[in-house]
């Protein structure tokens, strides 16, 4: 068994680039890392090139390569847990993403989970075109997994998908080829361009998985402004967000992209659960701010849907209706309540 598990390492090493956790000198395991973007990348026309790491809670911080049946055989991968799968979206510069840790240490930090984090940097990276034209294939490889991680336990309602931009839609797909019979997606701030005017099933839609939703913080640049959830929560005006433009001083691209990347952070900070980020359904967000849709019990409802990892948003109908837009205020910083208007809305 040790000596299979030491071929896995080995095989696995050849192709992933890979570092050690050492105990006093002595070398434990290999650790995943997320795929290097370079000039050969260019030179070789965005071929996607994915791999799935999977952190649990026995290796929280040192992933395993989970790319096929044998590598899922001698990981940590539980089939009696739920799973979360995450999908990161375009890449400019082909970095890895700086969020992606924290939000697993998050999920892990609050429940025996297997965490799949897929990395597709080399497919993602340089031309926003090529990476959607790759993200159908991207969901073919995901709904190829998933498949594999059945066939080792996994039941299609314990998974959940979390896909940031592009990835959203990713998710979207990959669900569409599960029936929408996945457990649930989260899309954070769904992509908006090449995917506005898109049918149902060229983006994420509520058919997708068993609950979907959305949270938009950019609905007028990166984000898509359409609901294609069961639950749309729109972050304030769901367009911009509190204390980004103060970023144009200091960074143009942190500028550019801190309404998009709000909607991660936000569902980061959910995640710890300091506070109750609850939203309330609303024609608009003028509507909204102008204190016309304080009523959580008066609608279809029933209940204000949290952000967070509360079931099906803290809902309880059983039929989830569709396209909800609901809107909450947030602060500019961690753990983002915005406790003022929350209060003015209690009473
Ligand atoms: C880790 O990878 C190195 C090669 O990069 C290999 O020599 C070593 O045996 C691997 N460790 C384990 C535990 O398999
Ligand atoms: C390193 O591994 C060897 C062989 O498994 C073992 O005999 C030795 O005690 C280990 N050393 C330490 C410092 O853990
Ligand atoms: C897998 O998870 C189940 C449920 O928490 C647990 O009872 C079981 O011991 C786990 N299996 C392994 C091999 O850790």
């Amino acid at each position: 068994m040790a000596n299979h598990w030491n071929r896995i390492l080995l095989l696995g090493s050849l192709i992933f680039p890979l570092c050690y956790i050492t105990v006093n000198g002595n070398i434990t395991q290999n650790c995943t890392h997320f795929q290097t973007y370079s000039w050969r990348n260019i030179l070789q026309r965005m071929d996607l090139k994915v791999q799935f790491m999977l952190l649990t809670r026995r290796n929280p911080s040192c992933a395993q390569p989970i790319s096929d049946s044998n590598d899922i055989q001698n990981s940590n991968f539980n089939g009696s847990l739920p799973t979360k799968l995450i999908m990161h979206g375009y890449r400019v510069t082909g970095s890895k993403p700086s969020w992606v840790d924290t939000l697993a240490k998050e999920l892990l930090g609050a429940m025996d989970v297997n965490v799949v984090i897929v990395d597709w940097i080399i497919g993602s990276t340089a031309l926003y075109h090529n990476a959607v034209r790759n993200s159908i294939e991207l969901g073919l490889k995901i709904a190829i997994l998933i498949g594999n991680l059945m066939s080792h336990g996994s039941t299609e309602d314990s998974f959940h998908l979390i896909g940031i931009s592009l990835g959203a839609h990713v998710a979207g797909f990959v669900g569409r080829m599960f029936k929408g019979k996945l457990g649930q997606i989260t899309g954070l701030d769904p992509a908006g361009p090449e995917f506005s005017k898109a049918s149902v099933h060229q983006r994420l839609d509520p058919g997708d998985a068993v609950f979907v939703e959305a949270i938009h913080s950019d609905s007028d640049k990166f984000g898509i402004s359409r609901p294609v959830a069961h639950i749309d929560f729109y972050l304030n005006d769901g367009k911009d967000q509190p204390k980004c433009s103060q970023h144009l001083l200091s960074s143009v691209y942190k500028y550019l992209i801190c309404d998009h990347i709000r909607a991660i952070y936000v569902y980061i900070s959910s995640i710890k659960n300091h506070c109750p980020l609850v939203a309330f359904p609303c024609e608009s967000y003028e509507h909204f701010r102008n204190g016309q849709c304080i009523d959580c019990y008066s609608h279809s409802l029933q209940r204000c849907p949290r952000i967070g990892l509360l079931e099906r948003g803290g809902l309880s109908a059983d039929v989830l209706p569709k396209e909800v837009k609901v809107y909450l205020m947030t602060s500019s910083q961690p753990p983002f309540c915005d406790l003022k208007s929350n209060q003015m809305k209690a009473q």
